[in-house]
């Protein structure tokens, strides 16, 4: 189990460019895998979790080359060419796998079994399970459906109009999937901004699918045209270098090359509110998604209000977010955020109690927390509980602390962000 040591102090100076997305990465394999022909993908992210996506498409029968780490082709094998796999699928630590994995298998007429790490064997699947079965999908699960490891025999769907019960964006992922192979058209209401990243990809592949306002529809049956893409670098993973060099006074960082789809810029609006100094530039377009590249200075912030569409915009960032918060002048109130405990971990309690190591002064709530700032943090041995945002949050906290943090069991970080201490060091950060 791998330690993170952290000195505080250093301004940060200087480029940096993120890994690519996580859930763009994860969606190349899966949609690559079904179109008619090779795809090609730069800059991919060959981090813990989107390599379980990778070892799952072959399982099913794809071949993917990995020319380097971040350059990949994927022969896709059209819609209906995915092979029975021969053992249980392991989806790792990986949430993202097992419910995007799960919509596409549901249209699959052979029988898969889709298990993962005690971590994920934890998490709640019934919001993928119950539409699923609806849509005509045989889907056994522990619980009666609601925990992995999952066995699902796919075949005969039809389209379904469906609520989702909660703004996620792997839901409304998972169902899409499903929907290509339905006999009918499916509607999915949405009640939040939940990243589209799928829609994006799928539009520009050629299906049939429309979006409005909370809705997205599916035609079944168009044939998926294969894609060139360059990922763009991971907003989730930019979002702990924009804290710390807001945070670290004298900072000055630029960041290249930035996904600033706005499903997923939440964190942006919200430091900005909270008087953060932060530029966008080289504003641009890249396979359907929208890049800049993100100027940081220093500065002093305030306590904010979250709570509302804005939650599931910055959805992964609320363990960085408390960071900020505890040097932010006043209170920050965090509302409408129970998702946050049913994530890798349950953030809520995580980020309260490691953060309370260290001094800051923050509550739970039943669907958030509060952070009273600013605290002059002190240095600690903390833990990322397995969790690699809260592994990440806990390593700029360290940076803002007096004396020397120790952050334990960090080799999470890695399911997201592989590099992140080098990145972090190349800036200027004493991190080892
Ligand atoms: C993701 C969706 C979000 C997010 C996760 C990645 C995706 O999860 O937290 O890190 O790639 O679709 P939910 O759909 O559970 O909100």
């Amino acid at each position: 189990m791998s330690e993170l040591r952290v000195q505080p102090g250093a301004a940060l100076r200087g480029r940096a460019r993120v890994p690519g997305d996580k859930s763009i990465s994860h969606r190349t394999l899966l949609l690559g895998s079904i179109a008619a022909g090779k795809s090609h993908v730069e800059d991919f992210l060959p981090s813990a979790d989107c390599l379980a996506t990778l070892e799952a498409v072959r399982a099913l029968g794809v071949e993917v080359q990995e020319h380097t780490p971040t350059e990949l082709t994927v022969h896709g094998v059209g819609l209906h060419g995915l092979q029975e796999p021969d053992d249980v699928v392991d989806c790792r630590r990986s949430g993202t796998t097992m419910r995007l994995l799960a919509g596409l298998l549901a249209g699959q007429p052979f029988l898969s079994v889709l298990s993962g790490g005690t971590q994920l064997r934890r998490r709640p699947m019934g919001r993928i399970t119950e539409p699923l079965r609806s849509m005509g999908a045989t889907v056994l699960g522990r619980d009666g459906g609601r925990l992995p490891p999952l066995a699902i025999q796919g075949g005969e769907l039809s389209g379904i109009d469906y609520t989702l019960p909660v703004a996620s964006a792997q839901v409304k992922s998972a169902l899409t999937l499903a929907a290509l192979y339905a006999s009918g058209a499916t509607r999915l209401r949405v009640p939040g901004p939940a990243r589209d990243h799928t829609e994006r990809m799928l539009a520009a592949m050629g299906a049939r699918i429309a979006t409005r306002e909370g809705t997205v529809e599916i035609e079944p049956g168009a044939s998926l045209q294969p894609m060139d893409v360059t990922v763009p670098g991971d907003f989730s993973s930019a979002a702990y270098l924009l804290v710390a060099a807001s945070l670290l006074p004298g900072s000055e960082i630029i960041l290249e090359a930035v996904g600033v789809n706005p499903t997923r810029t939440g964190l942006l609006d919200l430091l900005r509110a909270m008087g953060a100094d932060l530029t966008l530039h080289q504003e641009c377009v890249v396979g359907g998604e929208p890049v800049a590249q993100i100027a940081v200075r220093s500065a002093e912030l305030s306590g904010v209000e979250v709570g509302g569409d804005l939650v599931v915009r910055a959805i992964d960032e609320f363990p960085i977010l408390a960071v900020a918060a505890t040097q932010a002048r006043g209170e920050t109130v965090v509302r409408d955020a129970a998702e946050l405990r049913v994530k890798e971990t349950d953030r809520i309690a995580t980020t309260v109690r490691e953060l309370r190591r260290l001094g800051a002064g923050i509550e739970p709530r039943p669907d958030g927390f509060v952070v009273h700032g600013p605290t002059a943090l002190a240095g600690a041995l903390v833990d990322s509980h397995g969790d690699h945002r809260l592994g990440m949050a806990l390593t700029v906290a360290g940076l803002l602390a007096q004396g020397e943090t120790l952050v334990r069991n960090v080799g999470c970080i890695a399911d997201s962000f592989p590099g992140f201490a080098a990145t972090l060091a190349s800036l200027g950060a004493r991190v080892s």
